[in-house]
């Protein structure tokens, strides 16, 4: 199973003092070296923390793949046409969240949707849809032409980390991703992932990918981030 790190959380403590470290770009370059199989990286309408800058410097220094997650928001479609990562993960995004906070709603926003998948892929680029483990959002991502989707994890990581039950929250996921794998779909999964609860995610059948950002950052400022992400990939094997 492979690993995409998400750095947006090394441009947050950046950004808390508006300098110039820690350096997402290296952080990205670090994580790569460990054995990372992609870089995440969020540019928000916001600019909370990726700011344009890191993105573009992201884009020139990743060997394998970078991963620009982003909005349908018109200006970042086209910073997103203009930098051509090699993958683009379309999710939803509100101003006030602390961070994604659900899936994204393909089947409710559909002509959009589809429009930016359209335009994305033209330019060579893999669209992934962030969405929850929903039938309806499956189908739907499907007709709207993306071949890469990714499940929130983020309720089964809430459920985890409380001591809840959260056993329907794998089956939903177990049995989304045998529907997606059907229809030809590549299914990654993400939010909220973390060194505790990553092993049932990662023991489900046929996801390809695991995107891991803030359990990955955290770590990192005891252990740094080589041994960050050798840990996690050695959880997730
Ligand atoms: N995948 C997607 C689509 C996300 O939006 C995020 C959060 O930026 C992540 C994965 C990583 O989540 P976390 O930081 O909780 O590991």
């Amino acid at each position: 199973m492979k690993l995409g790190v998400n750095i947006d959380h090394v441009a947050t403590v950046r950004e808390a003092r508006k300098t110039f470290e820690p350096d997402p770009v290296k952080a990205a370059i670090e994580a790569e070296k460990a054995g990372a199989d992609g870089i995440v990286c969020h540019l928000r309408k916001d600019r909370r923390h990726i700011q344009d800058r890191d993105l573009y410097a992201v884009k020139k220094a990743v060997r394998k793949k970078l991963n620009m997650e982003m909005s349908v928001d018109p200006e970042i479609v086209d910073i997103a046409s203009f930098v051509r990562p090699e993958q683009a993960t379309i999710v939803p995004e509100a101003r006030k969240e602390v961070t994604t906070e659900g899936g994204l709603d393909v089947a409710r926003n559909f002509s959009r949707v589809k429009e930016v998948v359209e335009r994305l892929s033209s330019l060579g680029i893999e669209v992934s849809l962030f969405i929850d483990t929903e039938k309806e959002q499956v189908i739907a991502s499907h007709e709207a032409g993306a071949n890469i989707i990714e499940f929130h994890t983020g309720r089964y990581a809430e459920l985890f980390n409380s001591g809840g039950k959260y056993s329907k929250e794998i089956e939903a996921l177990a049995e989304m991703t045998a529907l997606a794998r059907g229809q030809g779909i590549t299914v990654c999964a993400g939010h909220g992932l973390t060194y505790q609860n990553v092993k049932n995610v990662a023991a489900i059948k046929g996801i390809y990918e695991l995107n891991i950002g803030h359990s990955i950052v955290s770590r990192s400022v005891f252990v740094g981030m080589a041994k960050a992400v050798k840990e996690m990939k050695g959880l997730i094997k």
